[in-house]
């Protein structure tokens, strides 16, 4: 299929590039670079010596979207461009419904007048809030916690009205889990711009010594080891996650919410342990209060993508680990390296 990828630079949207051109799929990107820098695009390409149509621009920009519209003509798109800081988006409310609400909207309008009828989501296990229940499946209630999460939720409501008036149109909704993990190059990798928000990243980088310690907010949870407990997804099961996606929408109509995670999950301090195995470093901690918001424990029931989008997680800890530090100490200062 071709498919428009937005935010196809950023660190889920350039390990799918890979999965879906080695599947065959012909792929066009749309980044601002709000979050990413063109190196990125440059070694996706080598690492597949892929065709990669890319161009520079705002998914809010309804005028280089029919640009992208006319010029690549899209059986699909997937849409990775947003804003994802859970602690950013409670200080800059506006920015975030502007670039994840505006932004799905603009796309939205943009594919009706080019008359492309399907899209892949990214969502988010934040749309769900509280646990009622663990796991969660994908009935569970949804009340997000945060501006993030509500701005998620919102866009998969627009996406669920759309295709429910049009009878030919296909939304597929990614409720992603904690992305972790590198490609098995190391030449591609999750490279937070400033302090990272996720755990996994910040382990890193006081594993390399660019941070002398790891916070571990909240030891009191009702957890084995008191931590906090969360699915984490190697990045790219995630990405063929989107590759199964796309097969299911050639084939469906309608709306429909995928939780994609592995259904385990693990406290803070077994990925600190996992980590010090990959890299055979000490990660020094300290520890915290509890962070407004957070939960103790949530993990995925994926049986719904497995038995319908017909994927599997099939890498371990160790993969996330092991492929998190090799990204990391090839790349010391992530893209910069270059
Ligand atoms: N990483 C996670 O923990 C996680 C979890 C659940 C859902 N998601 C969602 O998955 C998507 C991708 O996440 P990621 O981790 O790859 O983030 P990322 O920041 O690495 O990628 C997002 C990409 O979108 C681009 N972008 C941002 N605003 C844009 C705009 N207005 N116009 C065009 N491009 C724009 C950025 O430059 C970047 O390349 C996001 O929508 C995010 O909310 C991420």
């Amino acid at each position: 299929m071709r498919v428009l990828v937005t935010g196809g630079a950023g660190y889920i949207g350039s390990h799918t590039l890979l999965e879906l051109m080695a599947q065959g799929h012909v792929v066009c990107v749309l980044d601002n670079y709000a979050n990413a820098t063109p190196t990125v695009l440059n070694r996706v390409r080598a690492l597949s010596n892929g065709q990669i149509t890319d161009f520079v621009g705002d998914v809010r920009d309804a005028k280089k979207l029919d640009e992208v519209m006319a010029a690549f003509a899209p059986e699909a798109v997937i849409h990775f461009a947003g804003l994802k800081a859970v602690g950013e988006s409670a200080q800059k409310p506006l920015y975030y419904y502007d670039v994840n609400i505006t932004g799905t909207l603009t796309l939205l309008h943009a594919m009706e007048r080019a008359g492309c009828k399907r899209i892949i989501f990214s969502s988010s296990a934040t749309v769900y809030g509280e646990p009622q229940y663990l796991p969660y499946d994908e009935a569970h209630p949804t009340n997000p916690m945060s501006v993030y999460g509500r701005t998620k939720l919102m866009a998969e409501q627009i996406l669920t009205d759309w295709v429910a008036a049009h009878a030919d149109r296909t939304a597929v909704l990614l409720r992603y889990f904690n992305p972790v993990g590198a490609h098995p190059s190391a030449d591609l990798g999750e490279d937070p711009r400033d302090i990272p928000n996720n755990l996994m990243p910040f382990i890193a980088q006081v594993a390399i010594g660019k941070r002398d310690v790891l916070e571990v907010f909240g030891d009191d949870y009702d957890t084995p080891d008191g931590t906090g407990l969360r699915d984490y997804i190697h990045v790219v099961d995630l990405a063929r996650a989107h590759v199964a996606a796309l097969g299911y929408a050639a084939v469906h109509n309608g709306a429909r919410p995928f939780n994609i995670g592995t259904g385990q999950n693990y406290s803070v301090r077994d990925m600190v342990a996992a980590f010090e195995i990959a890299s055979g470093r000490n990660i020094p901690t300290k520890q915290s209060p509890r962070r407004a918001g957070d939960v103790a424990a949530m993990q995925a029931d994926a049986s719904r993508a497995n038995a319908e989008l017909g994927w599997h997680a099939t890498h371990g800890l160790d993969d996330m680990a092991a492929s998190t530090w090799a990204w990391q100490s090839k790349n010391r200062n992530g893209y910069d390296t270059d």
